[in-house]
């Protein structure tokens, strides 16, 4: 991580916790946050609810005065109209959501979303004032093909070609073999791809945008490895599963400048 980048640890739940779960797990998240004396200047924290706990997590975090930016886990390349089952970002945003996911590897798969849909994604993000956060990564096979950076850069680069260089936008490189798995992949391989991606940003849309475009490592996240991941030089902060929903464990996460110096 660099000094002009704010770190950001983000808490993707995927399909996990209805919104009377999603209440109680945010408050005491905010109270483990609390007690440890988390500094928001210092690293940014996002939750990523299902839709249906957006409402319940945006009242909670505007009535107590939380910490803690909302996102959406997807949105829908159309603003409105008749597209059953999807969510707009203009509904996302009026939900005071700051980020929303885009292109994670469960939507390319589940949902076949190609990397043409991922980058209408992202642009119907930033239409509407959100912050995409752009996933990329290669599978296993992909990693045996065609070693670790040249798929996760083919998938940004679509995505570059439709955002503009003042656009604010966060890459999340998160390698399909890593996420779920409990193994991650190690600090030399995520500042690898990452720098090779902050290097296509350079190419793409300037120094200014390279430097301040954040890069998150997502994959088997604990609070055991993220000391190693925030030590490099690209790596900007994480995009959590698993761990994200385990209170204890996320919040030993986001305290990683205190355990940063440590050996991991
Ligand atoms: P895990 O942290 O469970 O490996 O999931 C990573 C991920 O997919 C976050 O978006």
């Amino acid at each position: 991580m660099a000094e002009l980048r704010v770190p950001l640890i983000a808490g993707n739940w995927k399909m996990n916790l209805d919104h009377l779960q999603s209440i109680a797990f945010v408050q005491k998240l905010a109270w483990a946050l609390k007690d440890a004396g988390y500094q928001e200047k210092q690293v940014e924290v996002a939750v990523f609810p299902p839709f249906t706990d957006l409402r319940s997590v945006q009242t909670l975090i505007g009535a107590d005065d939380l910490p803690l930016a909302l996102g959406g886990q997807d949105l829908s390349v159309h603003d409105d109209g008749a597209h059953t089952g999807d969510v707009s970002g203009v509904f996302l945003k009026a939900l005071d959501c700051r980020y929303v996911i885009v292109g994670h590897s469960e939507r390319r798969s589940d949902h076949h979303e190609s990397d043409d849909v991922v980058a209408g994604k992202a642009l119907a993000a930033v239409r509407n004032g959100l912050v995409p956060i752009v996933c990329v990564g290669e599978t296993a096979e992909d990693l045996e093909q065609f070693g670790p950076s040249k798929v996760p850069l083919d998938q940004l680069a679509v995505v570059l070609d439709q955002l503009k260089s003042s656009d604010d936008y966060v890459v999340a490189y998160e390698p399909v073999w890593a996420i779920g798995s409990g193994q991650a992949a190690t600090p030399d391989q995520a500042e690898t791809v990452a720098r090779a991606l902050r290097a296509a940003i350079q190419d793409k849309h300037g120094a200014d945008a390279a430097a301040r475009t954040r890069i998150l490592y997502g994959g088997s996240v604990k609070s055991g490895n993220i000391a190693g991941f925030m030590k490099r030089e690209n790596v900007d902060g994480a995009l959590v599963g698993g761990a994200s929903l385990d209170v204890a464990e996320f919040s030993a996460i986001v305290r990683f400048p205190a355990h940063v110096t440590m050996d991991s």
